[in-house]
C-alpha cells in the first residue's frame, strides 16, 4: 500500500541519501539539506514522504502556487525502487490531495525529454504536454520555475482528474 505523510526534519537523511545516490545524481535535481528543510517548513511548499507498506520509499515536493494563478507545481518526485508502480500510485495520492484538499484548478510539472519512464507515468495519470502561451509561460515561470534546457512542461486539469486516484490501487 502506497501512502503519503508530511516529511519532517528527521526524514532529511533518508531524503538526501536517496537524492544523492549515484544513480540519481544525474537524473534529478540536487538540493542541500537546508533547501529541503526550508521546503518542509514553508507554508507555500509541500514535502511528502512516500511510504510503501509503512516504510519510506521515496519523496515528493510540490509548490502551492494557487495564489499566483499558477496552480500546484510538482517540483520533484523520486522513488527508491523503480517500475513497481510506486511512483504512479504516489503521484495519484498527491493529485487527490491537490485537487481534493487544496482545490487546485491544475497541476503541472517539468520533465526531461529523455525521461521516458516519468513521461509514461504522467501520461497514464492524464498529464499532457503544455507549450504555454507567453502570458501563462511567464506566470508559471515566475510562480515556480521555467523548464530547464531539454525539458518541457506537462499539465493536468482538475476537470480531467477522477477523484479518488485510489482507483489505481491494485
Ligand atoms: C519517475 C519515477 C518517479 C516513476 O516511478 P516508478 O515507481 O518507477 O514508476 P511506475 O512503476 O509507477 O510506472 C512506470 C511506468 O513507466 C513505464 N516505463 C518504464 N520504463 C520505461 C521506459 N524506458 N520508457 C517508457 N516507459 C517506461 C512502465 O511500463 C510503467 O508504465 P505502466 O504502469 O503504464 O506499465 C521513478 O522511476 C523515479 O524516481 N525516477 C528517477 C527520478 C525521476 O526521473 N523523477 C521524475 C523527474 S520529472
Amino acid at each position: 500500500m502506497v501512502t503519503l505523510r508530511p516529511s519532517t526534519a528527521a526524514d532529511l537523511p533518508f531524503v538526501t541519501g536517496l537524492e544523492r545516490r549515484d544513480d540519481h545524481v544525474a537524473a534529478i535535481g540536487q538540493w542541500t539539506d537546508l533547501e529541503h528543510l526550508a521546503a518542509i517548513q514553508s507554508p507555500k511548499r509541500e514535502h511528502w514522504i512516500i511510504e510503501f507498506d509503512g516504510f519510506p520509499a521515496g519523496y515528493l515536493i510540490a509548490f502551492d502556487a494557487r495564489a499566483e494563478g499558477a496552480g500546484v507545481y510538482v517540483k520533484r518526485l523520486l522513488v527508491s525502487e523503480k517500475d513497481k508502480g510506486i511512483g504512479t500510485l504516489a503521484l495519484a495520492r498527491y493529485l487527490d490531495h491537490a485537487f481534493g484538499d487544496l482545490g487546485a484548478r491544475f497541476t503541472w510539472l517539468t520533465v526531461r525529454e529523455g525521461n521516458s519512464r516519468a513521461q509514461a507515468v504522467y501520461r497514464r495519470l492524464g498529464f499532457h504536454r503544455l507549450d504555454a502561451a507567453p502570458e501563462l509561460d511567464r506566470r508559471l515561470s515566475t510562480a515556480a520555475e521555467a523548464p530547464a534546457a531539454g525539458a518541457f512542461r506537462m499539465l493536468l486539469k482538475a476537470s480531467d482528474w477522477d477523484l479518488p486516484g485510489a482507483s489505481l490501487q491494485p
